[in-house]
């Protein structure tokens, strides 16, 4: 059976989203997380999934030996086409359903950056944080960055119906209704712009903070620590966006196998 996920990452999603992120924003998320896990020159990266690389090719460029992995045709063909002048040595794609174990091993690091789980069952979360740990050597860490249910909230209780004019001048509103006893937030997108209009909608499972701990330690990983956004400040949960974006480390531990 299809999940919704496997079609929504098409071309139409890059043309928003890489507005969003332009290419001077995702380079200074990449210095973000370089600094935040003091990565070295010739660390072997997995950026997974990696969308259209916006993150993994300013990793390969400050150094690292990254493979990005992401299971949509379009934003694998759209990494592939921006990768520039950096050789496959530096940086190779391929496309995975991160649910299912990958060939290759041994990452110093694996990335799980912008929310990229919560798409289908927690059984299925978790075998992807199990991908990412059996991705990483003994000693690895694994760093997820999500948005979060708190997050989620804080916004709701706003009454927020987001709404962003973007550099091409098209208008993007996001509206979320939130089902607090799945703890399932259904994302409505609307767009109208010069390169047409659409819509878009997605299931997305917000967990809380303490959720996503767990779901690590069931994937047997140690957590190592809970930050503020791509920093090495400890996670609080503060203010009107009750702490605003999360970031999770967990660690492989050595002598771990299998
Ligand atoms: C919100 S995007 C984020 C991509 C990237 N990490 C970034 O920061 O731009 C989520 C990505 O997850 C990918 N994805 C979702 N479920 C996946 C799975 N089971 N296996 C591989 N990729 C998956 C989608 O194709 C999409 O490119």
């Amino acid at each position: 059976m299809s999940s919704w996920w496997q079609a929504f990452f098409d071309d139409a999603y890059l043309r928003i989203w890489e507005q969003v992120f332009p290419e001077e924003t995702n380079a200074a998320q990449a210095r973000a997380i370089w600094a935040m896990l003091d990565l070295e020159a010739g660390c072997r990266v997995l950026d997974a999934p990696c969308g259209w690389g916006r993150l993994s090719k300013p990793l390969a460029e400050m150094g690292a030996v990254v493979v990005g992995a992401d299971q949509s045709e379009a934003m694998v063909r759209a990494a592939q086409d921006k990768r520039g002048a950096l050789g496959e040595d530096r940086l190779r794609y391929v496309r995975h359903d991160l649910r299912e174990r990958l060939e290759e091993s041994g990452f110093d690091v694996a990335l799980n950056v912008f929310t990229s789980f919560g798409y289908g069952t927690e059984e299925e979360d978790e075998a992807i944080f199990r991908t990412l740990r059996e991705a990483v050597r003994p000693g690895g860490r694994v760093l997820v960055e999500t948005n979060h249910r708190d997050l989620m909230c804080s916004y709701i209780s706003r009454g927020t119906k987001a709404s962003t004019r973007l550099p091409d001048g098209t208008l993007f509103i996001d509206e979320a209704e939130f089902d607090a006893i799945g703890g399932v937030a259904q994302l409505n997108w609307y767009w109208s712009g010069p390169g047409g209009k659409g819509e878009k909608h997605a299931n997305w499972r917000c967990y809380t903070p303490t959720e996503i701990v767990r779901l690590m330690q069931r994937a047997g990983l140690h957590f190592v620590g809970a930050y503020q956004g791509f920093s090495k400040i400890p996670f609080r949960s503060v203010g009107q966006e009750a702490g605003g974006r999360l970031s999770v480390v967990g660690v492989r531990e050595q002598g771990e196998r299998g």
